[in-house]
């Protein structure tokens, strides 16, 4: 499957606002790299960090040299790609709020407005307004312009709608690229190619075959250094309306007529707009919060999320969420989805269950009495695999069936290295392909669902509770899921 045009990268200007920060460092400047190294960089492309520190091209490269090369595993290292690479970086010390800033942008960028020019806004979402303004006032939005943004974008739906309102004075909705860079993962994509590439699945995927599905994303991270952002959004907000409702929209959409930006749009918007309201009392039924107190690892001890510095000894914010949801359709009426996501779970893990139903009439005999039905296992981390659980006849005397497990490892099939998100997302929106990006009806839909529960969590004071960091989040989390019979995957 191709989900990007075959074209060649076009010359592009990158103007990476917030170039020091954190998600450029670890993600952005390496991911330019690698394209780079892969030859799919244009000769006349090139990255224009812009941050408040006084540095000059020369400075910024040496910084970059120091900052970013750490995040280069040594195999994918090449030293003369990695001149190659700084080279092609420049640097203006900007301030969001000077015009003058922003015409000395337009120096820079003077006589290349036939490129595809990007503004990458890695910034807190209350400085894209300013940023959005002033390259508007020093007109710098060429008709082969972008702007690209990270979420969050806005604390709820109101907020969503004021960014998108005073992005939308500036930019046409075809230039704006939301990003959820889960949709940049491969196996997102191949979430795609699964259901949508292959025949058998489609028949299957209804609920008078599935049971129930689990998406799991769990991390071991705490919030170290990122504390005084997270106390203000918590794992509602961080994880559950972007990352694990994309998730779900791609499990649960009906097949677009094809892969182009608005076909798959206007089917993940359905099922947002299809998700039955959590409000109320029925919120609190089917959601769990919980915050981490401190715990060990093998590696050793961590504290407790209100034990970092930046976090108040009383922060009520949630470090991890569970819910139970329902998607009132045709398709999957009366199907649970269990959505979980948590800090300072036992590992980084990442994955999709979707459970069958149990054969109507069985007539094997089995070792477990056929308490785990057939199985469908997409994990997206660590490794990226595909598992079907399917009954074999154990070799042997008896007739006694067994579950086996049909592996699809993509390390093993592809044998070569995985991109990382950025790379992908960052090639599409040179090119301007909008598929693996959120409309904006998309985010507001995302929010509808999201506002309601925080509402119900607020109005009937629902503290998180505490779980140790290490273990899979609060027991109530488990009572959620066995109020159906289930249980989540904890291995
Ligand atoms: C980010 C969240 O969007 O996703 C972080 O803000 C989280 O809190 C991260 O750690 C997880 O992304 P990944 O790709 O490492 O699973």
């Amino acid at each position: 499957m191709n989900l990007i045009s075959d074209e060649a990268l076009q010359p592009f200007d990158l103007i990476l606002f917030g170039a020091t920060g954190d998600l450029s460092v670890r993600s952005l400047l390496p991911a330019f790299y690698f394209r780079l190294r892969e030859g799919s960089f244009p000769d006349d492309g090139q990255v224009i960090g812009a941050a408040r520190s006084d540095y000059t091209d020369e400075s910024f490269r040496a910084w970059v040299d120091e900052a970013v090369r750490p995040y280069i595993p040594d195999d994918q290292f090449e030293p003369e790609m990695w001149q190659r690479f700084l080279a092609r970086i420049q640097y203006l010390p900007l301030d969001v709020t000077t015009q003058d800033d922003y015409d000395e942008l337009g120096r820079r960028l003077a006589g290349r407005e036939e490129h595809a020019r990007v503004f990458y806004l890695s910034v807190a979402p209350s400085l894209f307004g300013a940023i959005t303004d002033g390259v508007h006032a020093a007109g710098l939005i060429t008709a082969n312009s972008r702007v690209a943004l990270e979420k969050p974008l806005g604390r709820d739906e109101a907020t969503a709608e004021e960014i998108n309102d005073r992005l939308a004075k500036v930019f046409e909705e075809r230039q704006i690229f939301r990003i959820d860079h889960y949709l940049g993962k491969e196996t997102v994509q191949n979430l795609l190619a699964l259901r949508f590439g292959n025949s058998f699945f489609e028949p299957l995927w209804r609920s008078e075959l599935i049971d129930d599905v689990q998406i799991t994303i769990a991390e071991d991270l705490g919030v170290d250094g990122r504390g005084a952002f997270y106390d203000q959004t918590g794992a509602l907000r961080d994880m559950v309306q972007n990352h694990l409702l994309q998730l779900l929209v791609i499990i649960a959409m009906e097949p677009p007529v094809n892969i182009s930006a608005d076909a798959v749009r206007d089917e993940k918007i359905k099922v947002l707009r299809a998700l039955k309201p959590l409000t109320g009392v029925n919120a609190i039924k089917n959601s769990v919060r919980g915050q981490y107190t401190a715990g060990a690892y093998d590696s050793g001890p961590v504290p407790g999320y209100r034990d970092n510095d930046d976090i108040p000894d009383d922060s009520t914010t949630e470090t991890f969420v569970a819910l139970r949801a329902e998607i009132g359709s045709w398709r999957w009426s009366g199907v649970p989805f269990f959505l979980r996501t948590g800090k300072r779970l036992p590992g980084k893990h990442t994955e999709i269950i979707v459970n069958f139903k149990k054969v109507p009439h069985e007539i094997f005999p089995t070792a477990d009495g056929f308490a785990t039905p057939n199985q469908l296992v997409i994990r997206l981390q660590p490794e990226e695999s595909i598992r079907m659980r399917i009954y074999v006849k154990a070799w042997g005397d008896d007739i006694q069936l067994q579950p086996v497990n049909l592996n699809l490892d993509f390390n093993d099939v592809f044998r070569k290295r995985r991109m990382i998100a950025y790379e992908r997302l960052l090639l599409d929106i040179v090119r301007g392909n909008q598929t693996l990006f959120m409309r904006r009806d998309e985010v507001a839909a995302a929010w509808h669902w999201i506002d309601p529960i925080r509402q119900a969590w607020e109005q009937y004071e629902y503290a998180p509770v505490p779980y140790e960091a290490g273990s899979w989040g609060p027991a109530d989390a488990r009572a959620l899921i066995s109020r159906d019979g289930l249980k989540w995957n904890e291995q």
